[in-house]
């Protein structure tokens, strides 16, 4: 079958259906409404409810449909889901979290979020809910600022090279996508011919842009504060460093010692998270040729053991060379 492009393609659905198992009702949280393909199979089984958020309020177009067919069993919020604590949802019987993150199809194509290199203009890349643009992140920082953005978030390995010459042609004329493009092919020496030379850099300031590590991180503390005995945590990554951080943060509450020393040690678990599966799940050949973009997928799972919401955990610390880089943006 033909993916159909104008719209998004679920990922890794079936999986994440056989994970939760909606067939025996309960309510989720889809922390990444998109285009609502998950939030929708959910609702397809009876007794389920859906709490959906997304930061981009082009979401809510969807959302309202959806709203209109299941008044009673759907609510969507334009957050980030890093406000996930927020929502108070102490006595609800949270089942399953799911994080599906990136951009949707029909983000990448809105040519005035800016969020791919063949846009035509201004660089802005804000997903929702933002406080600066890639604009002024490009022609207001220092050049060492953008070779640290462009290696840590963009793995670019000509960073510095790019980073400076930023600067210098800033000077000139304010800098727009297609400027920053020019710049950085001109600028790599090591071309890849599998991969757009822009690819790393723009990466990098996607994350940068919408803060994702502190989000991503945040986001995750939040949803295993929320989640109930037996609730299921998922979450599905598109690049490397967010397969870091997730893998690192349910790793370590599944394996290390995650429990508060406040809580009583009578009957406590040792720790957070059960990990059922150690490897990611990934795609299959039917899922790569329907949807090409889906090949970087990694899912990844846990499940809560006991209704503990005091847990400790060094994740920010681990990761604590990105958030100061993120912290750049501060001042913009
Ligand atoms: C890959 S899409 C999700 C697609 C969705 N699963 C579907 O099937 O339609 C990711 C979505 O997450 C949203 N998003 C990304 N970061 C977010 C955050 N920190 N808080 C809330 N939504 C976020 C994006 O705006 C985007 O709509």
């Amino acid at each position: 079958m033909v993916s159909d492009f104008a719209k998004h393609y679920p990922v890794l659905l079936n999986e994440i259906i056989s994970i939760i198992t909606p067939q025996h009702g309960g309510t989720f949280i889809d922390c990444t409404f998109g285009q609502g393909g998950y939030t929708k199979k959910i609702l397809s089984y009876k007794n389920t409810q859906v709490i959906a958020l997304d930061r981009d309020i082009e979401s809510k177009k969807e959302a309202d449909q959806i709203s209109e067919k299941f008044r009673d069993r759907f609510v969507f919020k334009n957050k980030k889901f890093s406000q996930l604590e927020n929502l108070k949802l102490k006595n609800e019987n949270i089942k399953g979290i799911i994080f599906d993150l990136g951009y949707s199809y029909t983000q990448i194509k809105d040519p005035i979020k800016g969020l791919s290199f063949n846009a035509i203009g201004d660089l802005n890349m804000r997903m929702g809910i933002n406080d600066f643009s890639a604009k002024e992140a490009i022609n207001k920082l220092s050049a060492i600022e953008l070779e640290k953005i462009f290696k840590f978030f963009g793995e670019e390995k000509e960073a510095k090279k790019i980073a400076n010459q930023i600067v210098l042609m800033r000077k000139k004329k304010e800098i727009d996508t297609q400027s920053l493009v020019e710049i950085i092919d001109r600028t790599k020496k090591k071309k890849n011919f599998k991969t757009h030379s822009a690819t790393k850099v723009f990466q990098a300031l996607r994350i940068f842009v919408n803060k994702e590590i502190s989000e991503l991180i945040t986001g995750l503390i939040s949803a295993s504060k929320v989640l109930k005995k037996n609730g299921i945590l998922i979450v599905v990554t598109f690049h490397s460093l967010e397969d870091k951080i997730v893998k690192y943060f349910l790793k370590s509450l599944s394996e290390n010692k995650s429990i508060s020393r406040y809580v009583p040690k009578v009957d406590q678990p040792e720790t957070l998270f059960k990990m059922l599966e150690k490897k990611p799940r990934t795609p299959s050949v039917k899922e790569l040729r329907e949807n090409i973009p889906s090949r970087s997928a990694k899912l990844r799972y846990v499940i809560k053991k006991d209704n503990f919401y005091d847990f400790e955990t060094d994740i920010f610390k681990k990761f604590k060379h990105l958030i100061e880089i993120e912290n750049f943006g501060n001042k913009l």
